[in-house]
């Protein structure tokens, strides 16, 4: 619930699925965590003190958010890892294929990252991963691949890895939090056991996936930005200040004086 300048970091990935296409949301929530079901429904009395006060596009701005799609959610009652968040909500995804997005990643891209790997699974019908090239001392923070090229921007995945060191990573190609998945990953989430870090890790099970179906890595074209660790945050917050109407070009005076502040303050 992080605001990254005027909305939530997960009101950003709730639009990239509605703006991909998606009409049905479930919200793996956990404890503490009520705040975002609240924050995707109505909101009768805000709406009613807005009415007198003239705010009228405030007022639509707070309606359309939970037009946004039909929400659902499911606690995680412990913290088990990703492989088994997406287990939590298999009674409500039934066989059908569905997405994975996870929060703390926000891609800023002209066609939605989550489009984009939904008109490769059109095409290919296996699964697919949305993935960067990232500088190779960063891979033991992502679930890495084996790819093999098909075309470009687009590979097959041979083989996956969480977190390995550098000197093990197979490629520099990481999984960026966005997944288009069939509904076989789930009997194989139900066998996969606890892996790195003790938890349920989706990659664990997708390892399994690829040695029975196809399975390919989409590179995501557009700014992708990791708001769940610290500086990547600030950097999201600057971009996103920076691009929004009624801010941008204060807020971009302001950051020049500051970085003429500081690098005089550097010269002296
Ligand atoms: C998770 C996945 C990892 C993926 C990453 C993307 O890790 O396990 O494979 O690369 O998200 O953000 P986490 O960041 O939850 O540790």
């Amino acid at each position: 619930m992080l605001p990254l300048v005027d909305k939530p970091l997960i009101q950003y990935t709730v639009e990239e699925a509605v703006a991909s296409g998606i009409e049905d949301i479930i919200i793996i929530t956990g404890r503490g965590k009520r705040a975002i079901e609240d924050h995707f429904d109505r909101s009768l009395e805000l709406e009613e003190n807005l009415k007198g006060t003239g705010k009228s596009q405030v007022l639509h701005q707070i309606r359309q958010i939970s037009n946004l799609a039909n929400f659902c959610y499911v606690r995680q009652s412990e913290a088990l890892g990703l492989g088994h968040a997406v287990l939590c909500a298999q009674h409500l995804i039934g066989n059908e294929p569905f997405a994975v997005i996870l929060g703390d990643e926000v891609i800023d891209a002209t066609v939605p990252a989550l489009a984009q790997l939904i008109s490769v699974y059109q095409k290919r019908h296996g699964a697919v991963l949305g993935v960067q090239d990232i500088p190779r001392q960063d891979v033991s923070r992502y679930g890495i691949v084996t790819p093999k090229r098909l075309a470009n921007g687009l590979h097959r995945v041979k083989n996956m890895v969480e977190k390995p060191s550098p000197a093990d990573a197979p490629s520099t190609l990481a999984v960026i939090g966005r997944y288009i998945l069939p509904p076989e990953i789930f009997p194989i989430l139900r066998k996969t056991a606890p892996g790195k870090n003790g938890e349920i890790q989706l990659t664990d099970a997708l390892k399994e996936l690829a040695k029975k179906s196809p399975m390919f890595a989409q590179e995501i074209k557009g700014h992708r930005h990791d708001a769940g660790d610290k500086l990547g945050f600030l950097i999201a917050t600057v971009e996103f200040a920076l691009k929004n109407p009624s801010l941008g070009t204060d807020f971009s005076e302001y950051l020049v004086s500051r970085a003429n502040m500081i690098s005089s303050d550097r010269r002296k």
